[in-house]
C-alpha cells in the first residue's frame, strides 16, 4: 500500500506559511497583486484560471483578470503586459498557456518584467535557476519539490527520472532535482527502453501528458511516483500514471486530481506574495 501524497494538505501548509507575509504586508498597506491574462476560450485554461483566482482570493492576493478574445493580437497582448509591468500594485503577471497559435508565447513571456514573472518561465528566471540563484521557480516543479520535502522524502543521492522535457515542467523539474542533489535522468519521446530507464528511479516524475501511460512495468518496487499529468478523457480526468496498477508497487504516489494540481496553485500564490515582499521591501 503506497502512501498517498495529498496535495491539498501540503498546499494548505504552504498557504498558512505565506499568510504571515500577507498580514505583514497588509499592516504596511500592501496587498499582493497578480495579473491573470487569459487569451481565448480554451475550457481547460478557463478552469485553471478560475481555480488560481479562487486560491488567490483565499490567501489575500488581489487577482486582476485580463480576459481577451482568441483574436487578440500580439501587440494587444504585449500592451497588457507593459501596463502591468508599469503598475506598482501588480507584483506578479501570469499569462496562461497555451496561447492561441497565432500568438508568440516566447515573446510574451520575455516581455514580462523578470521580477514579476511569478510563473518562473522568463529566460531570466530559468537562467537564474540554472545558475542556482534566487528567482521565482516554475510553480509545478516547485510544488513537486515542496511536496517531497513536506513528506520527508529524501532527494539527495537518489535516482530521479523525469518523463517529459517541457519548459513548464520537465526541464525546470530536472534542474530543481539536480539542485537538491539527486542523480537526474530526463526521458522523452526518443528515449530507448523508456520503461527500463524509469525502473531505475527512486523518484519517478511523470510529466508527459499521455493518459495512464506509466504502468507498473515502469516502476521499481518502493519508488516514489509523482503524477503531473492532467488529461481529460471520456472517463473523466486522469493522470499520466495508471494509478490502479502502480499504487501497489510504489511506496508513495500523488493522486490525480488532488495531488500536484493544488501544489502548482499554492506555489503561484507563494511566488506572488514573495514578489510583493521583494518589491515593497516589507
Ligand atoms: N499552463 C499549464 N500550466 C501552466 C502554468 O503553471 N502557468 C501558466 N501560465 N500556464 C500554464
Amino acid at each position: 500500500m503506497a502512501k498517498i501524497l495529498d496535495g491539498n494538505a501540503v498546499a494548505a501548509a504552504v498557504k498558512a506559511e505565506v499568510a504571515s507575509d500577507v498580514s505583514r504586508l497588509a499592516e504596511n498597506g500592501v496587498v499582493p497583486g497578480l495579473a491573470v491574462v487569459l487569451v481565448g476560450d480554451d475550457p481547460a485554461s478557463a478552469t485553471y484560471v478560475r481555480m488560481k483566482e479562487r486560491d488567490c482570493a483565499e490567501a489575500g492576493v488581489r487577482a486582476v483578470d485580463y480576459r481577451r478574445p482568441a483574436e487578440t493580437t500580439q501587440a494587444e497582448l504585449e500592451a497588457i503586459i507593459d501596463e502591468c509591468n508599469a503598475d506598482p500594485s501588480i507584483h506578479g503577471i501570469l499569462v496562461q498557456m497555451p496561447l492561441p497559435d497565432h500568438l508568440d508565447a516566447e515573446a510574451a513571456v520575455a516581455r514580462i518584467a523578470p521580477e514579476k514573472d511569478v510563473d518562473g518561465f522568463h529566460p531570466v528566471s530559468l537562467g537564474r535557476l540554472v545558475r542556482g540563484l534566487p528567482a521565482s521557480r516554475a510553480c509545478t516543479p516547485f510544488g513537486v519539490m515542496r511536496m517531497l520535502e513536506h513528506h520527508g522524502i529524501e532527494v539527495a543521492g537518489k535516482e530521479a527520472v523525469v518523463i517529459g522535457r517541457s519548459t513548464i515542467v520537465g526541464k525546470p523539474m530536472a534542474l530543481m532535482l539536480l539542485e537538491a542533489n539527486a542523480t537526474v535522468t530526463v526521458c522523452h519521446s526518443r528515449t530507448r527502453d523508456l520503461a527500463g530507464v524509469c525502473r531505475r528511479a527512486d523518484i519517478l516524475i511523470a510529466a508527459v501528458g499521455r493518459p495512464e501511460m506509466v504502468t507498473a512495468e515502469y516502476v521499481k518496487e518502493g519508488a516514489v511516483v509523482i503524477d503531473v499529468g492532467i488529461n481529460r478523457t471520456d472517463a473523466g480526468m486522469v493522470g499520466d500514471v495508471d494509478f490502479a496498477s502502480v499504487e501497489p508497487v510504489a511506496s508513495a504516489i500523488s493522486p490525480v486530481p488532488g495531488g500536484v494540481g493544488p501544489m502548482t496553485r499554492a506555489m503561484l500564490v507563494a511566488n506572488t506574495v514573495h514578489a510583493a515582499v521583494a518589491a515593497s521591501g516589507r
